[in-house]
């Protein structure tokens, strides 16, 4: 059995790793961009490790140009994980990919994917909204750009602020300013945090940043107390599996440690990351749970609630989404 129909909400997901690697090369040759490297014989994304991976996503990135490519972009992305089950999606923007974080030029970029979100709702049944990110490799400063940004088109559809890239480069605390930036002005607060650093990135991440989430979190198992606090502050973990597995974040599906982290009372929710890059859709997420740990419908029925509670999103939307759930599941 495939859960692909099974209706899903899906909260971590890179939209330019959501790119189909065809539609990357389709760019590339329309602009005569040679980023033939970045492909393996079979056509997909291929890199060794993860500092490769960050490095074959900027190099795939070099291929979208303009407002108009993201359009396309969105709308790829949305009709795939539309057709995987998922009904909301919240993903992770970078104005460093549009515009380098030029304020003007990322309206336009917005403006453009702003259209295309509305057009796969009408299309698509699926409902988007957007989490500007900041790259953590591109340093403090250029957080403080993309907070700006994010503060200055924060609306109905931007709705959070969020942290991705290198996460052993610095220590949180040094884009303290950004995230409180991006807090006072009314945006929710989620950050790559415990995918590759240790139960001390999660813990400093949560001092200094203050998350309501964290992408990953998943190496704070490393320390139960850390877990217990993250389970009493009621913070949501952004669980990607398939990622971790893929990346060697942790060795196994068996070894994830997503159900000690469920079953001592934290909140956990499931995504696919960049799923092409992974190899992965929201369905094979789903598929290798019910395998692998044996979960079902109730267990996926928990998943959504906790994904919906901890959504980005106005009450009226909290309450359609539900609606639909409750019709679907
Ligand atoms: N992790 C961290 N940074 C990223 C990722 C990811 O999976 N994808 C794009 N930027
Ligand atoms: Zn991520």
């Amino acid at each position: 059995m495939s859960y692909r129909s099974y209706p899903k909400l899906e909260l971590h997901l890179h939209l330019e790793g959501g790119a189909p690697p065809a539609f990357i090369r389709g760019l590339a040759k329309e602009k005569g961009i040679d980023i033939h490297k970045i492909f393996d014989e079979q056509g997909g994304y291929a890199y060794r490790d993860f500092d490769h991976f960050l490095r074959v996503y900027e190099a795939a990135c070099t291929t979208l140009q303009g407002p108009e490519d993201f359009r396309r972009l969105v709308l790829a992305v949305l009709e795939e994980s539309a057709a995987n089950g998922v009904i909301y999606l919240e993903t992770f923007l970078s104005p460093d990919f549009c515009g380098g974080g030029d304020l003007e030029a990322w309206r336009d970029y917005l403006g453009a994917m702003t259209d295309a979100a509305a057009q796969a709702e009408r299309d698509f049944g699926i409902t988007l909204k957007g989490i500007i990110t900041c790259i953590r490799h591109n340093g403090p400063e250029q957080a403080k750009t993309v907070a700006r940004c994010a503060v200055e088109t924060k609306g109905d559809f931007i709705t959070g602020f969020g942290m991705a890239g290198a996460e052993l480069m610095g220590r949180p605390g040094d884009f303290a300013y950004s995230f409180d930036m991006a807090r006072e002005a009314g945006l929710r607060i989620t950050c790559h945090a415990g995918e590759w650093g240790g139960p001390d990135m999660v813990a400093d991440t949560i001092r200094d940043l203050r998350p309501e989430r964290i992408g990953h979190g998943i190496n704070a198992a490393k320390d139960l107390a850390l877990v217990d606090q993250i389970a009493e502050q009621g913070i949501v973990l952004e669980v990607c599996p398939g990622s971790n597995v893929f990346l060697n974040a942790v060795e196994s599906w068996e070894k994830h440690p997503i159900r000690l982290l469920r079953d001592r009372g934290v909140k956990v929710t499931v995504s696919t990351d960049d799923p092409p890059f992974f190899h992965t859709t929201m369905t094979r997420e789903y598929d290798m749970m019910a395998e692998n740990y044996g979960w079902d419908e109730a267990d996926f029925a928990e998943l959504n609630k906790t994904a919906l509670e901890a959504a980005f999103c106005d009450a009226a939307t909290r309450e359609r989404i539900a609606k639909k759930l409750e019709a679907a599941q």
